[in-house]
């Protein structure tokens, strides 16, 4: 049989990436224990008050279809979870809830991208990027972040890349896998570049609440200007550690949600409406629990940093958001795939090499902080021990 185009566009665009968490994975279900800091899932359990809220409207009916863009309780919800993030008034009619940041990407994507399109990527970029703009025909071109500077955006490599075929740039701050927070200046520079050769800016915020610093989160979505030309992704995946409740959305203009709610009707006749009330409960509650996690995280990382101090081989920077570490193994020689599968195979820690996020990320390894502190610490010894052995 003939398929369409687009299954070749998306095929094992990210299977090749997987391959040291396959093997650790694979090695884990055999019996062996690993320590495991590979995939971005909270460990932690999410907030039992939002689970009851899930359980109690399922029981009670909310089990029915409902279409359009989301119902009106999650609606305001969401309306004033962002007015108050971005200190303007946005609108109920400014949303489309959608089954998790992922689908908000490809709807996104889907919605504004023609085949040859170019889509400005950051490098090192979340590990499905590639796919969400290949897609609808849309091409990936990276412009490389600086290890060195703590992989923020340079405004004029941008611009440099900027084609007439160019269409969108794609932010991910708090970013997976940097742990880099773009200041306002950044954001705002590379909004300015947008407006000048009008571009889209598609903005995956999923890790918006999880700031570690003195760092505060910016949004290009923060300026009623760029209002047309922005689409934020987002969910409560990781702000609530619930990626299993697939509970996302795109916030956007009501011009642009009224236009696409279309498509996203076509892949999806309506959201769960208990998943919708949960959302909407977790949005507009604040819970122990999450304070708890981000606490954790940024005393994981700092676990982190702490074990590998003693090494005059590798080192690691403070992540300034997000849940994951870049550790920097460009000392020892060796690649991050290399160091990668060596910290696997000898030391027993599963981790990402920094090449599965792009050509910026070679030399190190994406860490995340998705075990507990005295694991993490363990993890840091045996990655400083296994770099004192390479000569
Ligand atoms: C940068 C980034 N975007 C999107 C996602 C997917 O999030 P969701 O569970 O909301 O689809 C992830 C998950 O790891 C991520 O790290």
């Amino acid at each position: 049989m003939r398929f369409a185009k687009i299954t070749d566009r998306v095929a094992n665009l990210a299977a090749n990436k997987w391959a040291v968490h396959f093997e650790g994975k694979q090695r884990r279900d055999a019996g062996e224990k690993l320590i495991f800091l590979s995939i971005g899932e909270p460990d932690l359990p999410p907030a039992p008050a939002i689970l009851e809220v899930a359980a109690k409207k399922m029981q009670a009916g909310r089990t029915r279809y409902s279409g359009g863009n989301g119902e009106a309780p999650l609606l305001d919800a969401l309306s004033k979870h962002y007015t108050k993030q971005t200190g303007r008034a946005i609108a109920p009619d400014q949303f489309l809830f959608l089954p998790g940041t992922q689908t908000a990407l490809a709807v996104a994507f889907l919605s504004i991208i023609e085949p040859d399109d170019e889509v400005i990527l950051l490098d090192p970029y979340y590990a499905t990027y590639e796919a969400v703009i290949s897609a609808p025909g849309g091409i990936p071109v990276s412009v490389r972040l600086d290890a060195d500077r703590g992989f923020h955006p340079d405004v004029a490599r941008i611009e440099h890349a900027i084609t007439p075929r160019t269409r969108a740039i794609l932010l991910n701050s708090p970013s997976n896998p940097t742990g880099a927070v773009f200041t306002e200046a950044e954001i705002r520079d590379i909004s300015a570049l947008a407006v000048k050769h009008d571009l889209w800016i598609v903005s995956d915020e999923v890790y918006a609440t999880l700031i570690h610093g003195d760092e505060k989160f910016y949004s290009p979505f923060f300026d009623k200007a760029l209002e047309e030309r922005v689409i934020v992704c987002s969910s409560i995946s990781k702000s609530h550690a619930l990626p299993g409740f697939r509970a996302g959305w795109i916030a956007a203009s009501a011009a642009y949600c009224e236009k696409v709610i279309s498509v996203s009707e076509t892949l999806l006749f309506g959201s769960p409406q208990f998943l919708q009330d949960a959302t909407a409960y977790a949005l507009t509650h604040e819970f122990a629990e999450t304070r708890e996690m981000q606490r954790l995280y940024v005393a994981r990382a700092k676990a982190l940093l702490k074990g590998l101090r003693g090494s005059n081989k590798v080192t690691a920077r403070m992540p300034e958001g997000g849940m994951f570490v870049m550790v920097d193994v460009r000392k020892t020689g060796l690649s991050g795939e290399a160091f990668s599968l060596r910290l696997l195979r000898e030391k027993n820690v599963v981790t990402m090499p920094g090449e599965s996020f792009g050509l910026s990320a070679a030399g190190h390894l994406r860490v995340a902080l998705s075990v507990d502190e005295a694991e993490i610490a363990e993890a840091a010894r045996r990655i400083a021990e296994l770099a004192a052995e390479i000569i």
